[in-house]
């Protein structure tokens, strides 16, 4: 099967990363190498990309798609958390910028047996990193009544969280729920009627916050932002395109933490703390998809772009 996937926000995130043709370029969420592929055709050959994605067949079609590059892509199987230690083992001590591109590809969505579509019927799985063994199916027939609700509300932000996660539950007791249409069929019965006939799918928002849990999506953003801004060499800059309101949260907040540092009480007319901003947000207000963008790829709706720039 061919790895479709349509780059979001791509000339706006090449144009931010200000790309130095000898630098070192860092792509965390590789995928089908769209975003990289423009990166290495902005490189000299000392130029160097390392490409980072925990998804085989992400690692598998980007090798492919940017061989022409030969030796100056190093592409590596990992979760973008482990960048200190990816780079380390490279022996790479500072990048000159980094990408994230968050979420799920096209690729993985399309793909039904990788379990992450409610369009076809397929095992329950949703793993980004298929060697991890938990997956979807483990969250919905283990988790609590509770946490199963609260993951639907905040990660799905679905208003019938609390019944689909009640109806979940029952449908569980009679039987292991193992497939996605098993998991379809309940949850439309935790929906009203009409609200089914007028809204989107009925299961989408529930599907977004299983894998949202399943890959720690949040959790990992919210522990690596800062060590790849600390990763960054001077002028170095960090470009991250979200989907979701809660992961633009999570990179509006630490970007806004690294650029005020001081610790001093607001009183203190002169700062004594000595903490000096590890750079500046260049995105005051985050970047979003143009009309036309969003007519060709329906998939950039959500999408913001917000950029942060290391000073040393
Ligand atoms: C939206 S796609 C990236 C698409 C890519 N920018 C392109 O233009 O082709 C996101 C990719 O990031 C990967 N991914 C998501 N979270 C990750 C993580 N924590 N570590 C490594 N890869 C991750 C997924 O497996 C997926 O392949």
């Amino acid at each position: 099967m061919e790895f479709k996937h349509k780059s979001v926000l791509l000339n706006e995130t090449i144009d931010n990363l200000n790309i130095k043709p000898d630098g070192i370029y860092v792509d965390g969420t590789l995928g089908g190498g769209g975003h990289s592929y423009e990166i290495c055709k902005r490189l000299s050959p000392e130029g160097r990309l390392i490409g980072i994605d925990q998804d085989e067949d992400a690692i598998r079609a980007a090798s492919e798609r940017l061989s022409e590059f030969k030796d100056r892509v190093t592409i590596v199987r990992s979760n973008y958390c482990e960048i200190a230690q990816v780079l380390k083992d490279l022996g790479i001590e500072g990048v000159d910028g980094i990408i994230l591109d968050l979420g799920v590809s096209s690729f993985q969505l399309d793909t039904a047996s990788r379990g992450f579509t409610y369009r076809e019927d397929a095992p329950l799985d949703m793993r980004m990193d298929q060697r991890q063994e938990t997956t979807a199916a483990t969250i919905v027939n283990t988790y609590s009544e509770f946490d199963l609700y609260r993951i639907i509300r905040d990660y799905g932000e679905d208003k019938f969280a609390k019944n689909i996660a009640k109806h979940i539950v029952m449908a569980r007791e009679e039987q292991p729920i193992e497939t996605t249409g098993q998991l379809i069929e309940i949850i439309k019965a935790a929906i009203p009627m009409k609200v089914r006939a007028v809204g989107g799918h009925p299961a989408k928002k529930t599907f977004q916050a299983i894998r949202i849990e399943l890959n720690k999506e949040l959790e990992v953003l919210n522990d690596s932002v800062e060590t790849m801004i600390d990763l960054l060499n001077d002028k170095g800059r960090i470009c991250i395109i979200t989907f979701h309101s809660l992961e633009d949260r999570i990179v509006k907040t630490k970007f806004k933490n690294c650029e005020d540092t001081c610790t001093c009480p607001p009183s203190f007319p002169v700062c004594v703390c000595g903490n000096k901003p590890k750079g500046k947000v260049i995105t005051r207000k985050p970047i979003i998809p143009t009309e036309e963008e969003i007519v060709a790829n329906k998939r950039s709706k959500s999408s913001k772009l917000r950029v942060f720039e290391r000073i040393r």
